[in-house]
């Protein structure tokens, strides 16, 4: 007898970013989208410097936190890094990730995160090579690749994202095979519902995604995001 196909068990994370949420109205925001089924709130911090837009800091960071008990993963796109990691430690972020192009001493930020009690992540950039993975493998929690060019939302999904993802899902098997921890491995930028299970099917396992879900029905409903959310979890259901 043939023995049942045995599919991996993978969890899938659904982190709205708040840059396209409704700025005068952050805490019910963060509210709606977790009550809609949301798994993580993603904080996306620009400086005017390392990327040209300016965003949040770590005052609404605090602002939001008892808003929630979800996880808030704070996207560093600010150059340079290491003065506002504890900051954000202490505003409550669970989560630091940053671009290895802004930090002098990349081993330095990560273990700097951890030491603030925070989980450490490297953030590449489209064109930006996996090599800055090799020797930091064991001070990273989440790897997470941009599908568009750092600064703003609402721009469309870099297709060699996906090679990038195979080719990263491939080393993070190897070093979970070898170390017995995951990392996990996120993405960031354009992601729809249409794209979803395709980033998914590439290695993704946690999906940011900002002004699909902002984006979504009529301002006045606070059941607004239920249906965004859902349709991309059942997206992931399919894969
Ligand atoms: C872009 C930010 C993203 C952005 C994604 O620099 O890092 O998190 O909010 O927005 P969408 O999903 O609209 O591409
Ligand atoms: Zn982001």
């Amino acid at each position: 007898m043939l023995c049942p196909s045995v599919k991996t068990i993978m969890s899938y994370r659904i982190a709205p970013s708040l840059l396209s949420a409704d700025f005068a109205k952050l805490g019910e925001e963060v509210k709606n989208v977790i009550a809609a089924g949301a798994d993580w709130i993603h904080f996306d911090v620009m400086d005017n410097h390392y990327v040209p837009n300016l965003t949040i800091g770590p005052m609404v960071c605090e602002a939001i936190r008892p808003h929630t008990t979800a996880p808030i993963d704070v996207h560093l796109m600010v150059k340079p890094v290491d003065r506002i990691i504890p900051d954000f430690a202490k505003a409550g972020a669970n989560v630091i990730t940053f671009h290895p192009e802004a930090s002098d001493h990349i081993d330095r930020s990560l273990s700097l995160i951890r030491e603030h009690g925070c989980q450490a992540g490297l953030v590449f950039n489209p064109a930006t090579p996996l090599h800055y993975l090799d020797y930091v493998m064991d001070k990273i929690d989440i790897v997470l690749l941009m599908s568009v060019n750092p600064g703003f939302g609402g721009q469309k999904f870099i297709p060699e994202t996906l090679n990038k993802l195979r080719e990263t899902r491939a080393r993070l098997d190897a070093y979970a095979q070898k170390s017995g921890r995951k990392i996990l491995l996120e993405v960031d930028g354009g992601v729809k519902a249409d794209n979803i299970a395709d980033i998914a099917r590439a290695g993704a396992d946690t999906f940011v995604a900002g002004s699909a879900v902002f984006g979504a029905g009529k301002d006045s409903d606070p059941h607004r995001y239920d249906s965004i959310v859902g349709a991309l979890r059942s997206e992931l259901a399919k894969v």
